[in-house]
């Protein structure tokens, strides 16, 4: 090969900005770095590598001037993190403890003395890495996870190609899990070669350093282009053996990952529901279709970061397209499952050690079919997206080794200890309990809307992931972008349709089910509002509120009712209806005899569903005001005309004719969304919770 490399290892573009770094201090430099790094998922995967810099700072309990520590703590992002994000440390303290340290039996020992060199008291947790950064002889450091880098260090013969590529520029440490004995060695190795760069790590990834945050940079990005470039000229033959079987057309690609997800997720949710990720990206399916797909994928990952995220190795589902074989796939997927969790719990038993935590969920993370993608599931959305993340760095890893030499994964009992590390444990005690909603996804129809987007934000705020479904795009869009802003790239959807077209519908429910893995939860509350003297009620004004109010009702409930079925994990339906579904109000037939409808319906819903633990509720609002379309067109007008009243004045109108003398904002209803929603109401179905301020009218009886 010759000429510039191209794809996936084309150079990495230098980004560093004079002009924006002129006003900035060397822990803001130190910042401006890290983020530069972490913003290429080539250069370091999500959450992966540390950075640091010795900065000279004044003591607060002397005024004298000391080297301080800056170093990413644990946890968080390099790419997106904060300067809350580093923890510091007095460099002093820190190269004291080597005269502590009594050897790699006692290593975890000395994470906790990392807390007594605390400079400034900094309260971010410290990092394992740190001591590879502090003992570096060197101002500024890097560790990142490069993808070109790993591939190197993920061949049968590490060193010797670290040699070729970078000559003495660069050391070679063999694999080693990191902490203070690593720190040691790496200290060392720099120590006495001054001139070194940097070094690789077996299995691991890349360390460099440099005087300024500038020059550490550089190199980094220098090093990594190296090993890009290298393996772009060295490369042989067609990347994993050559295509196997070619990819499904898109459009089929998302109807097998809609019909396989659910059946994945209702296996695999016993302990905590699980929330799923499909990833079609052109790496992984060339991946998925290859020749070596099989051999490679039992190997494992190679760098931790990437395997105590998909675990050690994913599952492969014999799926053959040219065959179109996805209903035996199916059939065999308590087979297949059964399979692989019997392969980790025998991994378990053979590499545990006398303390080990107990084992943890022995479902795969990963799932790769051929002709189709990749499939992740995790406790959340996020985790779910960042796993596959990372199989694409494992991936890139094992094609760039497997190109060049014999890719190898890690050793078996390695990848246990990390991943049953009891400081790992530790930290999976510390996080706080799941959200009372967290795995679960829910379908909001009429999500643009004033109640609608209340509801959407109750139910993300309990932790689970929303589709929005609206025939107003430009609402929907702006919708999306809020709710992304305030609860996550990942919380929340937008599909564009109308609940009137069957195919619409199914289409939306099944985009839900490809973002998310399935369905648990469906609101329908798309709706309208319509007035009109019985006798000049025409056919298309009664038509329109059937067709949206209970028909879209019906096909909503119906599509999100057979995935629930299939999924096999209950479910729960809210219908929004209306004071109006049991109190006739004049003017306004055609309106309130589809939402009584809406009322019928969810009772007959709920008779076939409890088998199933498919619950099916009711909510009635009235006279919710702000924030409702509904409220701000005609019906405001003619509501306002019928009372006799200003428009301005209609909110207290409905106050004042309710018993409690309140009114109903759409927060109301979406409390009340989230209880018939939420495991709390697990015994109710076939229910309606008015959410009206009281109205003897519409007493339920
Ligand atoms: N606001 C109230 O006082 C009140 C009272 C009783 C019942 N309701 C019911 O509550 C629900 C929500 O009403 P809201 O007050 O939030 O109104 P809204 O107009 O603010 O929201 C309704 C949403 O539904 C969408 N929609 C309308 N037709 C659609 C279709 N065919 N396909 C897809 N989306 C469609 C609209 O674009 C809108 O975003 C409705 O069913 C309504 O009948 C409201
Ligand atoms: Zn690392």
């Amino acid at each position: 090969m010759s000429g510039p490399a191209t794809g996936l290892y084309a150079p990495l573009p230098d980004l560093w900005d004079d002009g924006h770094a002129a006003g900035l201090d060397e822990a803001n430099l130190l910042l401006y770095r890290s983020n530069l790094l972490g913003s290429d998922l080539r250069i370091t995967n999500f959450g992966g590598g540390n950075t640091s810099a010795k900065i000279d700072e004044a003591d607060p309990l002397t005024g004298e001037t000391v080297k301080v520590l800056w170093v990413k703590g644990s946890g968080g992002d390099i790419g997106s993190m904060k300067l809350d994000g580093f923890s510091t440390l007095y460099l002093d303290k820190l190269l004291s403890l080597k005269s502590v340290y009594r050897g790699l039996a006692h290593e975890d020992a000395m994470v906790a003395l990392f807390n007594h060199c605390t400079f400034n008291l900094n309260p971010r947790a410290t990092s394992i890495d740190t001591p590879l950064h502090g003992f570096v002889p060197h101002a500024h450091v890097d560790h990142v996870h490069a993808d070109a880098v790993i591939a190197i260090a993920a061949c049968e013969n590490p060193e010797t190609l670290t040699h070729e590529i970078y000559g003495d520029e660069i050391g070679y440490l063999p694999w080693q899990r990191p902490g203070f004995d690593l720190g040691l060695k790496l200290g060392d190795l720099a120590a006495a070669n001054p001139r070194l760069k940097g070094v690789v790590l077996g299995g691991h990834g890349l360390f460099t350093w440099g005087p300024t945050s500038k020059a550490c940079y550089a190199t980094t990005l220098a090093m990594i282009n190296k090993a890009s470039s290298w393996l772009a000229a060295n490369s042989k033959g067609a990347a994993f053996g050559g295509a196997a079987v070619a990819a499904l057309p898109p459009e089929a690609r998302r109807a097998a990952a809609a019909k396989l997800m659910p059946e994945i997720r209702k296996r695999i949710s016993a302990g905590e529901r699980k929330i799923g990720h499909f990833s079609e990206a052109p790496e992984v399916l060339e991946f998925v279709n290859s020749r070596d797909l099989n051999g490679l994928a039992a190997l494992g990952t190679s760098c931790p970061d990437h395997f105590l995220r998909t675990k050690i190795r994913p599952l492969v589902l014999p799926l053959d397209p040219a065959a179109g074989n996805l209903d035996a796939v199916i059939a065999g997927l308590d087979a297949s499952l059964d399979a692989y969790r019997a392969d980790y719990a025998a991994y378990y038993q053979r590499c545990k050690r006398p303390h080990s935590p107990a084992m943890r969920d022995p479902n795969a993370v990963i799932y790769l079919v051929p002709g189709v993608g990749m499939l992740s599931f995790a406790k959340d959305k996020p985790t779910a997206r960042v796993a596959a993340e990372f199989y694409v760095n494992a991936i890139n890893v094992m094609r760039g080794a497997s190109s060049v030499s014999n890719y190898v994964g890690l050793d078996e009992q390695e990848a246990f200890d990390i991943e049953y590390w009891l400081l790992e444990e530790a930290k999976l005690q510390r996080m706080p309990k799941p959200k009372t909603l967290a795995g679960r996804v829910a379908v909001i129809t009429g999500g643009a809307g004033g109640i609608g987007r209340a509801i959407a934000a109750r139910l993300m705020s309990e932790g689970a992931c929303v589709a929005l479904a609206d025939i107003d795009k430009a609402s929907l869009d702006e919708t999306v972008a809020t709710f992304r802003k305030t609860f996550g790239r990942d919380a929340a959807i937008g599909v564009h349709g109308d609940v009137t077209d069957e195919a619409a519908v199914a289409s939306a429910v099944r985009e839900t089910v490809v973002a998310y893995g399935g369905v648990d939860i469906v609101v329908a509350n798309a709706g309208i509002a319509s007035a009109a003297a019985f006798e000049d009620t025409s056919l298309e004004l009664w038509n329109r509120n059937i067709a949206i109010l209970a028909t879209g009702y019906f096909l909503t409930a119906r599509e999100g009712y057979k995935v629930m079925k299939d999924q096999g994990l209950g479910g729960s339906l809210v219908f929004i209806a209306s004071k109006n579904a049991l109190a006739a109000s004049s003017g306004a037939s055609a309106y309130c005899t589809a939402k009584a409808a809406e009322v019928h319906l969810a009772r007959c819903i709920a008779l076939e569903g409890a088998p199933l633990g498919i619950r099916a509720n009711v909510v009635n609002p009235d006279a919710v005001l702000r924030g409702s379309k509904i409220w701000q067109g005609e019906w405001r007008a003619q509501r306002a005309a019928s009372n006799k009243v200003a428009e301005d004045d209609l909110e207290e109108v409905y106050r004042q004719r309710s018993l409690l003398k309140r009114s109903v904002y759409p927060e109301d209803i979406a409390e009340a969304v989230y209880y018939f929603a939420s495991d709390l109401s697990a015994k109710s179905t076939g229910n309606i919770l008015n959410v009206d301020a009281g109205n003897a009218v519409s007493f339920a009886r």
